[in-house]
């Protein structure tokens, strides 16, 4: 449902950092460390289309931790449940603590209560550019006049495509494709979904598509509609509905816009404002085993601790659950936290690493997608062991801005200047 999920839902994080690694964001920014272009790129002969790639080897991205600016929430939106968009926050839902140890069935209605998004339908950033179409004067009038004609970023993205890119360097299974387009002086990043993946989507067992539905009737049984009710487990699941926060924030030289859903919200009024109120919420199998308890270190804290601090989103609650889908405890994870949870494990994975190797990659697309026009997509490839490698369509299958946001955008300069 989330953007980042299918955009992934995976298409589709907290203030501070308290130790060396800087794992976080500072109060206003994150110092610039030891922060320095590193030499990853290299140029090989004329056999890839493009000339530059870029290595994907923890120990190159093993240094000072970037700046990274607390993210800001610029906006919101919503989502209904056909999909239609809405420019509020209507789907915003409300937390409600479960029992340390709830018993929730999480198999519950999968056969009857169960609206599934089409996960074939690709929406890449429309939704995202719906938003920026309705707010765009919020956007520019952080800028000086006489830049009115752009955006004032550098990259508009889905969080989900970003949290992609930080777990890269601890990757060892799915690669990724990343459509690039330069517009206005603006870098538009959308996935595109590799050939295994599609492969896995249709091929996936009736176990795991029951087991996808179990974090969605898990956010059903810990979210109410709103401040004054409580969940519904009875009612119906339905992940085409969707609340995402829009946020503004810098890596190192990169200004970024983009946008991630939200699962709910702290239900106390007097929390902190977005995006410090907003609780991220997950499921995985309960731990019972040393090895067990290592692998969910190593593998699932990565990926929660990505996703999260990416938006500033704080905390974490897990619930977890037997092999019969039931929800035995309910745990909360702080990302401020997690690197010193992560610190025993031997050889694990490093806050600093993931955020410079995004900073790298950035920092290659600015240098490779020089050619500004809505038409032109520079495709970024990546695959385990691999380097990343990117090639040059135009006019093509790949091509992603809208019409309507490219007429939209044009439309406007022309007015600005007029
Ligand atoms: P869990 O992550 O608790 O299993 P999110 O946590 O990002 O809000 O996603 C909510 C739920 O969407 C997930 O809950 C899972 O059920 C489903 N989901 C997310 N990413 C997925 C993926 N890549 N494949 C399958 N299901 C996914
Ligand atoms: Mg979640």
């Amino acid at each position: 449902m989330n953007p980042s999920r299918s955009h992934g839902r995976q298409s589709s994080a907290k203030r501070e950092r308290d130790d060396s690694e800087g794992s976080h964001h500072g109060h206003k920014s994150f110092k610039p460390n030891h922060y320095h272009q590193h030499q990853s790129v290299s140029h090989h002969g004329q056999n890839t289309v493009g000339s530059q790639s870029l290595c994907t080897r923890r120990e190159l991205y093993d240094r000072g931790f970037p700046v990274y600016k607390q993210p800001v929430e610029v906006g919101c939106f919503s989502l209904d449940s056909h999909r239609r968009f809405f420019n509020d926050s209507r789907q915003l839902r409300f937390y409600v603590e479960p029992d340390r140890s709830p018993n929730f069935n999480l198999r519950d209605g999968y056969k009857d209560r169960f609206l599934k998004r089409d996960d074939g339908v690709k929406e890449r950033l429309d939704h995202l550019l719906r938003w920026i179409k309705a707010n765009r004067s919020k956007l520019s009038s952080r800028l000086p006049a006489d830049s009115s004609r752009d955006l004032g970023v550098d990259f508009v993205t889905w969080r989900g495509h970003l949290t992609k890119l930080l777990t890269t360097p601890y990757e060892t299974k799915e690669g990724w494709l990343l459509a690039v387009t330069r517009f206005r002086g603006t870098w538009y990043i959308s996935e595109v979904e590799t050939e295994a993946a599609q492969r896995e989507r249709m091929n996936r067992t009736e176990r795991h598509e029951e087991m996808m539905y179990w974090g969605y009737k898990f956010e059903q049984y810990t979210c109410a509609d709103n401040l004054h009710s409580l969940p519904d487990s009875g009612g119906v699941v339905n992940t085409n509905e969707a609340f995402c926060t829009v946020v503004q924030t810098r890596l190192a030289d990169h200004r970024l816009l983009f946008s991630g859903e939200v699962d709910c919200r702290d239900g106390d009024p007097k929390a902190p404002p977005p995006p410090a109120c907003y609780v991220e919420l997950k499921t995985s199998a309960e731990i019972c085993t040393p090895k067990q308890r290592s692998n969910f270190h190593r593998f699932k804290l990565l990926k929660w601790w990505a996703q999260s601090f990416l938006p500033g989103v704080p905390r974490v609650v897990a619930g977890f659950r037997d092999q019969d889908g039931v929800v035995v405890s309910v745990e909360t994870f702080l990302i401020s936290k997690i690197s010193q949870l992560i610190k025993n494990e031997y050889n694990c994975w490093k806050p600093t690493v993931c955020m410079n190797f995004c900073c790298d990659f950035l920092s290659l697309v600015k240098r490779v997608a020089t050619e500004d026009s809505h038409s032109v997509v520079y495709l970024f490839s990546w695959e385990p062991r691999r380097d990343v490698t990117y090639s040059v369509h135009r006019d093509s299958q790949y091509s992603f801005l809208p019409h309507w946001f490219v007429e939209e955008m044009t439309k406007t300069e022309d007015s600005h200047q007029s």
